[in-house]
């Protein structure tokens, strides 16, 4: 599409040269052809107006409409009487480039992981709460600002963080962020310049999010087992870590909660070594059948770097995430996010602020939950109709399930069957640091799955399962 202007007349840096011995005209000519010709104004693009573009170049506006006309004669430029003038269809001239083609096929279900049900953001009161932001902001909030991120915002997510994770959050130790990615690099760094040098992080897990940060940060990165009860921690303290990355209230991928007990060596753990436990807290929001289960940051809040996002509870697009930090990395850390990037859009951050205190973001939340809860009866039911010998677990939470298989067929086989299937499936194999012998998994996402193709899909893939 081409660019649309709203009333004032659009900008277009051309020059000309005054000493150049060619006429004026004939250089404001040249250079709109050859504007056109290379792409830099595209079919159906505006031109400035020829008061507009006389002012800006120090010319006389008879000399720009005489310039207009010629181009119109030779068909670059067309214009009617009370429009704007404009790059003709017909000019030979580069079209606006198609937007790329959506190379992904269509499929009868994706079961893509990690990500929402996009369909489900709260577009209205979202719409509500940024024109609330902009209306209410004040002036002093436009400037550059405290990098930790708006104080107003921090100190309605503390009390958010406080109410439903049972954190124990300071506004003061809060640096917003642009999600766990950023939140995790930051976290990294901090710790390498206090003496950490390797970091361990969960197996199955994400091997490449936190190898790569590891790797960024200058510490080596060392993976730890998971097992029924969550991570291993006896396992963790034969390593030489003084850091480990962790999902404790729904471990990704395997959906296990890390049991209490392990919980507690996992705190003993850091203040034995002196170490330092980062928290991926991504998805808790969403928990059905069981207790909840409060952030391990507020057990020992001196030992814990908490990571949340909203990329789970509303979209992946907003990037917004925060970190609480032990009060001595946080000025280290807002120091960082300083140097990374000055600190997250704070008109995002009031908008998140007022969703927040509405209470339109736990009623956004209630209602998710709902709908994951009806995607996730369908998943199990749609195994057990099509797939029985299939086994399921990590339900507890979140919006995705492991699926396990009897190992008869490789899940590569299963997952490229699927496609021609017009079925999306992954494997677990891409979250695995140590891939011998491991039975075979698939990590089945269900947040941005409707229902009828959460049973559409699984009943055209269930032999394929067991
Ligand atoms: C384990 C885990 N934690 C956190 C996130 C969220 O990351 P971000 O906030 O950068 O979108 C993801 C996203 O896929 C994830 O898989």
């Amino acid at each position: 599409m081409p660019f649309e202007w709203s009333g004032s007349s659009p900008d277009l840096l051309f020059a000309v040269n005054r000493d150049s011995g060619e006429p004026l005209r004939c250089q404001l000519e040249r250079r709109i052809r050859d504007a056109i010709r290379s792409g830099r104004v595209r079919v159906g693009e505006r031109l400035p107006s020829s008061r507009a573009l006389a002012s800006g170049l120090g010319l006389s506006r008879g000399l720009v409409q005489e310039c207009y006309a010629q181009l119109q004669a030779e068909g670059y430029l067309v214009a009617r009487i009370g429009s704007a003038t404009r790059v003709a269809a017909g000019a030979c001239a580069v079209s606006a480039p198609a937007p790329p083609p959506d190379r992904r096929p269509r499929l009868l279900a994706d079961f893509r992981w990690a990500v929402p049900d996009l369909g489900g953001f709260p577009r209205s009161d979202w719409s509500w709460a940024m024109r609330e932001a902009v209306r209410t902001l004040p002036r002093s909030a436009l400037d550059y600002g405290d990098p930790r991120g708006s104080a107003v915002f921090r100190e309605v997510l503390a009390g958010y963080v406080r109410r439903v994770r049972a954190a124990s959050a300071d506004p003061e130790s809060i640096v917003i962020c642009s999600g766990y990615a950023q939140g995790l690099n930051i976290a990294l760094r901090a710790l390498a310049r206090a003496g950490v040098r390797a970091v361990a992080y969960e197996d199955p897990g994400s091997p490449e999010t936190v190898t790569s940060a590891a790797a960024r940060a200058g510490l080596s990165a060392i993976p730890v087992p998971v097992d029924e009860q969550g991570l291993d921690v006896a396992a963790l303290a034969a390593t030489e870590a003084r850091a480990v990355v962790v999902t404790p209230a729904h471990q990704w991928p395997t959906g296990v909660v890390l049991a209490p007990e392990r919980r507690l060596a996992l705190i003993e753990w850091a203040v034995r070594r002196d170490a330092v436990v980062i928290e991926d807290d991504y998805d808790a929001e969403f928990r059905y059948d069981r207790e909840p289960v409060g952030a391990l940051q507020g057990l020992a809040t001196d030992r814990v770097i908490a990571i949340g996002t909203v990329s789970k509870s509303l979209v992946p697009a907003l990037r917004i995430g925060w970190l609480l930090c032990p009060p001595a990395l946080a000025r280290r850390m807002a120091e960082d996010k300083n140097l990374d990037d000055r600190g997250s859009p704070t008109l995002d951050q009031y908008a998140l602020a007022r969703m927040i205190e509405s209470g339109r973001y736990d009623r956004h939340l209630r209602r998710m939950r709902a709908v994951y809860a009806a995607r996730r009866t369908a998943l199990v039911e749609a195994l057990a109709e099509h797939a029985p010998s299939v086994r399921v677990t990590g339900l507890a939470a979140g919006f995705h399930a492991v699926a396990h298989l009897d190992g008869s067929i490789d899940e590569h086989t299963v997952i490229t069957a699927a496609r021609e299937r017009a079925v999306g499936l992954y494997g677990m194999s891409p979250c695995r640091t140590g891939h011998a012998g491991t039975p075979v998994q698939l990590v089945l996402g269900f947040g941005d799955v409707g229902e009828r193709a959460i049973r559409t899909g699984i009943a055209a893939v269930g032999d394929l399962l067991g």
